[in-house]
């Protein structure tokens, strides 16, 4: 098990009431990551009601946890600490109204003995979550709370707007978290490290030495249980005004006054600003071939389960340096990097034939996987006479530091900073209302959907919509293997 250093959790017991508590986000990372911090001591003590649509009871409810438990949890379940664990769980149906969810939280406040805070996670669709905060208000649950809403917030400016003041008669903003998972990934931060805690790359970090950049998040999942919320939602609001946009603006933004919100999320906001509104012409919208005939789905359906598009920041240090932006489901390799390309010298003196510029530019990559890895590769002699070039590279992996037993999953992490109220890697309704403003041309003009192969890399023209460069993906030459046998 991790060491815990001290003070990196809250203070105080915590009361969660998980709405949603029975959907897929909640098995595959709510449960299991709830169990390890509780497990693990990050939270002094914690009980846990769950909400949901399905008709269970508590012991049902303990019944789904520990499946979803034994098929998703990263780590080893223990007995004991399964048996700890169940005894804190309790279930109210969403149909059941106000006065039994008012009555467990009462029951399970009286349990925890102190006095605690109450941590309100939200993991339902957009079109469910005013319905939610209701309840939970009617449950008088308010007080002492911290509210975590899924994304994605809203679903285009007004709806994001409509939501954000709602949700503001009943919440103050300093109880809201809107949360985007990929900020809480370890490498996420560690763009904020390499970037602001060296000298190295600074100077080159703009539109005079970097030719453009691309943040690519290939998937070769389906959709799983999820169609109903996918096809109301697709990969751009799924995971472009979401996720993409948020590692776009860590890679982006200015150095902040200091490492804490306001800050931050000041110069996230100043990125989201400069931001030009997408222009549907530079979008490709695809379709894996089936997708509709899958259950749940329009067999007409529209919905994109694949999209690249390339986006400008407009800014001093980005104007003229093209972000291209792709992720999809069921492609041929499930990846998520950033992609930095550098330019070219302006002059070459190798030979035609040496192989100079022909693995493309040096390029600074970061995969964005739990077990972090980033990579320089730039060109080099290959060794023997003459000269000829190669691509090489130098090469970082987070499993070489024996550290990786430490990293806590996005989830763990953020909601452990929800619970103690640090606001630092979540986003605001300033910035997630510009980021719908500026969809808005694609969201009322859509390119059509074009079909694809599942297994592919998504419509042809996704080649067009990068020339003259080419897409990063796949890799010519793998990540070398981190810990090689006796290295
Ligand atoms: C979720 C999306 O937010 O992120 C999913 O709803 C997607 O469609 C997932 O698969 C990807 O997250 P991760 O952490 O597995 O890269």
């Amino acid at each position: 098990m991790a060491k815990i250093t001290p003070g990196v959790g809250p203070q105080h017991s915590q009361l969660v009431v998980l709405v949603g508590a029975t959907g897929d986000l909640s098995r595959r990372k709510l449960l299991p990551g709830l169990f390890y911090l509780s497990s693990a001591g990050f939270i002094p003590s914690c009980r846990i009601i769950g909400v949901s649509l399905d008709q269970l009871d508590a012991d049902g409810f303990r019944k789904f946890a520990r499946e979803a438990l034994d098929q998703f949890s990263s780590r080893k379940v223990k007995d004991a600490d399964w048996a700890a664990f169940a005894e804190t769980l309790d279930y109210v149906p969403t149909g059941a109204g106000a006065d039994p969810l008012k009555a467990a939280a009462a029951e399970a406040e009286r349990k925890l003995g102190n006095e605690n805070k109450r941590l309100l996670y939200l993991s339902v669709p957009p079109n469910a979550a005013l319905s939610a905060v209701r309840l939970l208000a009617e449950a008088d649950l308010v007080d002492r709370s911290r509210i975590i809403m899924e994304k994605p917030f809203g679903t285009d400016l007004k709806s994001a707007v409509a939501l954000n003041a709602k949700l503001h008669e009943v919440f103050s903003e300093d109880q809201i978290f809107r949360i985007d998972h990929f900020l809480g990934k370890e490498p996420a931060q560690n763009i904020l490290a390499f970037r602001f805690a060296n000298g190295l790359f600074e100077p080159i970090w703009n539109r005079n030495f970097i030719d453009h950049v691309q943040i690519d998040v290939p998937e070769t999942l389906g959709l799983g249980m999820r169609s109903a919320f996918y096809e109301a939602t697709g990969a751009y609001r799924d995971m472009v005004v979401t996720h993409l946009f948020q590692i776009l603006a860590f890679m982006a933004m200015e150095p902040p006054t200091a490492l804490a919100p306001g800050p931050i999320s000041e110069e996230k906001n100043k990125v989201f600003r400069s931001m030009l509104p997408i222009d549907p012409k530079h979008v490709v919208r695809g379709q894996y071939t089936g997708y509709r005939s899958e259950a749940g789905v329009d067999p007409e359906s529209d919905t994109e389960t694949f999209i690249a598009l390339k986006c400008a920041i407009d800014n001093w240090r980005w104007a003229g340096v093209p972000f291209f932006l792709r992720t999809g489901k069921r492609l041929a390799e499930g990846q998520r990097i950033i992609s930095i390309a550098f330019r070219e010298p302006p002059k070459s003196m190798f030979p035609p034939g040496s192989g100079v510029s022909a693995q493309g530019p040096d390029h600074l990559t970061f995969d964005l996987a739990d077990a972090a890895k980033m990579s320089l590769s730039f060109y080099g002699k290959r060794p023997g006479p003459g000269m000829r070039l190669d691509k090489l590279s130098m090469q970082f992996a987070m499993h070489d530091t024996g550290l990786i037993g430490d990293v806590l999953e996005a989830y763990e992490r953020l909601i452990l900073d929800a619970m103690r109220g640090d606001h630092t890697l979540f986003t605001t309704a300033e910035g997630i209302e510009r980021l719908w403003e500026v969809s808005m041309p694609l969201l009322e003009a859509p390119p059509p959907v074009r079909l694809y192969p599942p297994g592919d890399w998504g419509p042809k023209s996704i080649h067009q919509l990068i020339a003259p460069h080419a897409w990063r993906l796949p890799f010519e030459r793998v990540w070398r293997n981190p810990n090689p046998a006796g290295g």
